[in-house]
């Protein structure tokens, strides 16, 4: 492997023509991200008719905005989407028009940079119990998936119930496994766009494991109201900064069955990719030796220093996550529907067009980028970073339905990523081989196995 600063990391050549359509349908049921063109790579827009519609894949700045931002009314989340969400139960992530408004303007303090930043120290002990349990691991091999997956989870409880899950907290935690293997899970029925009231086989055996999910979770709503508001830090829980969050424009405070619905979306959509970018990040570092030396230099320097001012401090470890996100964006693709006729991109948009945007093309597209399939974090070293433009570098999506929790995941990110290259070297398992693997999330296939040694 090349231990340089600017190297190539595992990807799929796109393919030079389109597949045809039976390897396409194999290619998106195994990988989507290998069915790619040169085009999609190279066009600012590439609109395919098939049987069932229109898909216009878009990748210009200008089209992107108008369709996230400036004509977002015209393009609502598509039916298939919130079909494979819809156990999120009208959240942030699933909801719409007032719905989601009302949600969006009471929650977004909640997850500002100013409470945000008081979330470091939970974050700090947590890549603190990690490395702790490496340590005990020299010179072996751990799976850095797993092991971050659980930390990304551990955090969001830690953050979320800051007193700790009430009742039986291993049970819970067993149901919400199963509950979030079962998220995203297309369905054959889906698929063939049958009614809801037509059950989904797949989904019944999940049902036990969502019911206890969601009756721990009210549980723990109840106790909080129950509960002493003294004992806990108001301003380091954020159970509590939900159940105090007001709508700004009507004061209304957020109802039991919408704070419930967005502690499930909070652990489900920021679970899986936050531990996908630290293990993409640790997976870069673990292929550049000069990288390495200058995160591991950064974190010795800083980790020690006042908890939530670090992020701030982490100027390299950032670049380096950042350049993380734009080769493997842990959401490689966002999808609309057009709801009414439109033009993008010069090309016209028919009423029902699926709308595709993928971060993982768009990063690496030829129009946008230098060197686009390099690693080459300095991009984003500041002063340049600046001049990158919103609608072209997006790991989390853009305009109003945004990532509402871009600032905690990027402060996690840092912070464990440096807690780890202080102390370890990772890498790569001898014989296995690193690859992007399209699921929900993009993720290294069949995990990341990793030997850690201690730094001498
Ligand atoms: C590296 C980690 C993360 C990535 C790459 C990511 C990416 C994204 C993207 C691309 C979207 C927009 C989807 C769309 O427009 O269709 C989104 C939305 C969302 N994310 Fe994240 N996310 C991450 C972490 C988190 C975390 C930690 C949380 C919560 C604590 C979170 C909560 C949400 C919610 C609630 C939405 C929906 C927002 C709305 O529609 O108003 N995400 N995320």
């Amino acid at each position: 492997m090349p231990e340089n600063s600017f190297f190539r990391p595992p990807a799929p050549v796109p393919q030079a023509e389109p597949l045809r359509p039976l390897s396409f349908l194999r290619t998106l049921w195994n990988n989507p991200i290998e069915a790619w063109t040169s085009e999609h790579f190279e066009r600012a827009i590439v609109t395919t008719r098939l049987p069932f519609g229109e898909i216009a894949v878009v990748h210009d700045p200008a089209a992107i905005r108008r369709v996230l931002s400036d004509n977002r009314n015209n393009y609502p989340k598509d039916a298939f989407q919130k079909r494979m969400l819809a156990v999120l139960s009208n959240g942030l992530l699933t909801a719409e028009d007032d719905q989601w408004r009302v949600q969006r303007r009471a929650l977004t303090p909640v997850l500002a940079l100013r409470s945000v930043r008081g979330f470091a120290p939970a974050m700090l002990r947590a890549a603190g119990h990690l490395v702790e349990r490496w340590r005990s691991h020299d010179g072996e091999v751990i799976d850095v998936t797993d092991d971050v997956t659980e930390l990304a989870l551990a955090v969001l409880e830690r953050t979320i119930f800051s007193d700790g899950i009430a009742g039986n907290g291993s049970e819970l935690r067993a149901a919400m496994r199963i509950y979030f293997d079962s998220l995203g899970r297309i369905d054959p029925f889906d698929l063939l766009n049958l009614p809801d009231f037509v059950p989904r086989v797949g989904r019944l055996r999940t049902r036990a494991a969502v019911r206890l999910f969601h009756q721990g979770v009210d549980e723990m709503i109840a106790k909080r109201a129950r509960s002493d508001i003294r004992a806990i830090d108001p301003q380091r829980d954020l159970l509590t900064l939900m159940l105090n969050a007001r709508d700004p424009e009507t004061g209304r405070p957020l109802s039991s069955a919408e704070i419930r619905a967005n502690v499930i979306t909070f652990m489900s959509a920021g679970h899986e990719s936050t531990a996908n970018a630290i293990a993409w990040t640790l997976f870069l570092l673990s292929q550049s030796a000069p990288w390495r030396e200058r995160i591991a230099a950064e974190a010795a320097r800083e980790l020690d220093g006042p908890a939530e001012t670090l992020p701030d401090r982490l100027v390299e470890t950032r670049a380096v996550v950042e350049e993380a996100l734009r080769l493997y964006p842990p959401l490689a693709a966002i999808s609309r529907v057009a709801a009414g006729a439109d033009e993008l991109a010069g090309a016209p948009i028919r009423r029902g067009a699926m709308i595709v945007i993928a971060p993982y093309v768009l990063h690496r597209h030829r129009l946008w980028w230098k060197e686009p399939d390099l690693f080459d974090p300095a991009r984003f070293l500041p002063p340049g970073r600046a001049s990158i433009d919103r609608y072209i570098y997006m790991p989390f999506g853009a305009g109003p339905r945004g990532c509402i929790g871009s600032v905690f995941a990027l402060q996690e990110t840092m912070i464990v990523v440096a807690a780890v290259m202080r102390e370890f070297e990772l890498e790569v398992a001898p014989g296995h081989v690193v690859w992007p693997l399209h699921r929900i999330t993009l993720r290294p296939r069949r995990g990341l196995p990793m030997i850690a040694r201690r730094r001498s």
